[in-house]
């Protein structure tokens, strides 16, 4: 069988050869504990999928679903960034519904770049980033985000050269994998500096609701003149527990937008019309069902950096996402370290190498397994430190 040319510029996704080994250590009788991915343990609102079950039992709700979204849902989404952020959107121009995120960072990516063009790339970062810029069949200049900048770009350090030639920069905060945070100064810097390069700058924001201790996430969109250099990415994976209905939105920059969305509507038929009028009701997420779902992740936060701290693996308190970020003990690999925990202990934690050379030392841990199973997989984990230090 032939195969593309582009295939040989992508490697395999990092998680799907990580999976395979997984499957191998439960195959052999481990009790795995799943602290690798970040798909929400927890289900959705009850009435998110009440909405989901009234709208498929009507016979009207089966057909194409359009591709850009009922008007409703790019209503709610605007309502929400409105209530939220304080950002207005218009519905019809400044919204494109996604089947998940993903496939909107990939499409992207294909709307936008031509061979050879330079995408900015945050190193440890989401994977898609990267390959959908190859797919596209262009170039990942990365940069570092290094403990020492709170994992922030030092946007000063990228080379002029890179900072001209490129036309796509990513940026996520909340920040998989590191946990980090941005505040809008910092947004404010990066518009700034996608300006004066003219770079269109694409925020990934899918854990801006995942948050703990009274913090608060900005949108990027917040930025005044943002939506002039600016798209932003969110999904409901994370914020609203529905990580396998695949629904996300892009949203700001209006050519841009209009530029993904021609790319969809010769790829993809658009979101089943059911979901889409759940996610409507998601959008509309009662507070207090958030903050009920955050409090369930901020205890088994507690529960494993009391752990990282006693055995001596350095890591800071995340303030939002899924993942805490832990420096593996001296003298390991990051990708032996998970490795051998898996095989010997069955915790399964994700290699910082996955999200790029500059994750090397360290792994991720996902906060997505139920509170007691992460209290026995830290159990676990004191004791394969304690025996292999
Ligand atoms: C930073 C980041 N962006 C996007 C996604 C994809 O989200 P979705 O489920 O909406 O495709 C993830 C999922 O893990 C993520 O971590």
């Amino acid at each position: 069988m032939k195969r593309a040319e582009r295939l040989q510029t992508l490697p395999p996704y990092p998680f799907a050869r990580w999976a395979a080994r997984v499957n191998a250590a439960r195959n052999q009788g481990l009790d795995v504990v799943s602290m690798d991915i970040g798909s929400p343990d927890l289900p959705p609102e009850e009435d998110v999928v009440e909405a989901l079950y009234q709208s498929a039992r009507r016979p009207d709700s089966h057909g194409y679903p359009g591709y850009r979204g009922i008007p409703e849902l790019r209503r709610a989404v605007a309502d929400y960034y409105g209530r939220r952020f304080g950002v207005e959107l218009d519905a019809d121009t400044q919204v494109v519904p996604l089947i998940g995120s993903k496939e909107g960072i990939v499409n992207l990516a294909l709307a936008c770049l031509d061979p050879g063009d330079l995408v900015l790339v945050p190193d440890p970062g989401y994977a898609p980033y990267t390959m959908g810029t190859l797919l596209a069949g262009g170039e990942v200049a990365a940069f570092p985000l290094l403990a020492e900048n709170d994992f922030l770009p030092d946007l000063d350090a990228i080379p002029a050269e890179a900072a001209d030639r490129a036309v796509l920069m990513w940026l996520n905060y909340p920040n998989n994998p590191t946990g980090a945070v941005a505040g809008l100064d910092f947004f404010a810097r990066t518009v700034s500096f996608a300006r004066e390069h003219s770079i269109l700058l694409c925020h990934d924001a899918p854990y801006c609701d995942v948050t703990y201790g009274g913090y608060v996430a900005p949108s990027l969109l917040q930025v005044p003149g943002a939506e002039d250099v600016a798209v932003e990415f969110n999904s409901l994976s994370k914020t609203a527990n529905m990580a396998g209905w695949r629904i996300g939105m892009a949203v700001g920059n209006a050519e841009a937008l209009a530029a993904l969305a021609r790319v969809k509507s010769n790829v993809d038929s658009g979101i089943f019309r059911p979901l889409q009028e759940a996610a409507i009701r998601a959008l509309a997420a009662d507070p207090e069902w958030l903050a009920v779902r955050n409090a369930t992740y901020a205890e088994r936060i507690d529960v494993i950096l009391e752990t990282l701290v006693e055995v001596g693996m350095e890591t800071v308190r995340p303030h939002a996402t899924l993942y805490v970020w832990a420096r593996v003990p001296t003298g390991w690999a990051s990708e032996e370290f998970a490795r051998e925990l898996l095989e010997q202990t069955g915790v399964a934690v994700a290699p910082g190498p996955f999200f790029g050379p500059a994750g090397e030392g360290y792994v991720r841990l996902s906060v997505t397994a139920p509170t007691e199973r992460v209290r026995e997989a830290m159990a676990r984990l004191r004791e394969f430190v304690g025996s292999t230090g």
